[in-house]
């Protein structure tokens, strides 16, 4: 039996619109895979009722045919489903992982990446790889048509994710359809600054460069009580706030010492509008 941790990610960091993404330290899903005829699936923890055992539906389906390797598969949700952090990606990252190490396919890390992908359109209707990436890869990526880098960054992070649900899809049809060149301009000025203080581990250039005019804008009319809650984390310290992946989750960086702090005012922002939230603080890892 082989037992693989797949962390949960953070997709698009503002400025990097299904390009970007990060490995968050925690929570993260456990996958345990097992030589079998035929696949099964099983699942527990958190939200597990809602996700389909049958391996058609399911995200890890796809990776068992893409690898040609049947398995009994467990697996244990740690990361919500619908959280906005990558959770569809996490098990069909881990399932990557594990599968290709149970049947000794010999597979790179990166070649795993757009496998991995394959499964997780399986729930999201499309193959974007800016959250099975980072899952697969840890640090901080950058997943395009012509493949995926990724370098090691250090930043510390709170994730804070709201009892509301945000469809992806729903999610993805407020997106802008075209943008003027002022904003073309920004967000690449800011993705570059972005990508420069992830290279460096510096929290300030990576707060710098989450700030987004186009797409952030839309979809946090989709998340109760954002503006109020993005406010009251950059008043508790946060560097930069943003939308984490397509929703509802809210994302903040900010220095080591402000994260116990910006966690308790993104909580007790959404605690005033009438919305439950859980905060994780983490970081890139
Ligand atoms: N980049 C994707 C989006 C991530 O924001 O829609 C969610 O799958």
């Amino acid at each position: 039996m082989i037992t693989v941790r797949a962390p949960a990610t953070s997709a698009n960091l503002g400025s990097g619109f299904d390009v970007f993404g990060v490995a968050l330290d925690r929570p993260a899903d456990v996958i345990r895979v097992e030589r079998a005829d035929r696949t099964t699936i099983e699942i527990t923890g958190v939200g597990s009722q809602y996700i389909p055992t049958d391996p058609e539906k399911n995200t890890v389906g796809a990776v068992v045919d893409a690898l040609n390797a049947p398995a009994r598969i467990e697996i244990d949700k740690g990361v919500r489903p619908a959280s906005g952090l990558g959770s569809s990606a996490a098990s069909a990252a881990g399932a990557a992982v594990a599968l290709n190490e149970l049947y000794d396919r010999g597979l790179s890390r990166k070649e795993l990446v757009p496998i991995a992908a394959e499964g997780e359109a399986v729930v999201s209707g499309a193959a974007h790889a800016d959250n099975v990436a980072p899952s697969i890869l840890g640090g901080f990526t950058i997943a395009t048509e012509q493949g995926v880098e990724s370098v090691d960054a250090d930043i510390p992070l709170v994730a804070c994710l709201p009892e509301i649900a945000v469809s992806t899809r729903d999610a993805r049809e407020v997106v802008p359809e075209t943008a003027s060149m002022e904003q073309l301009v920004k967000t690449v000025g800011n993705a570059a600054t972005l990508a420069v203080g992830m290279c460096q581990s510096n929290p300030e250039l990576v707060g710098q460069g989450m700030a987004d005019p186009l797409v952030t804008p839309a979809r946090a009319k989709l998340i109760t009580g954002y503006d109020a809650v993005s406010t009251a984390a950059q008043q508790a310290g946060a560097i930069g706030v943003t939308v984490s992946g397509s929703g509802p989750s809210m994302l903040a960086v900010c220095h080591d010492d402000r994260r116990r702090d910006v966690a308790t005012a993104m909580l007790d922002a959404f605690a005033d509008v009438g919305v439950e939230a859980r905060a994780y603080q983490t970081r890139v890892s």
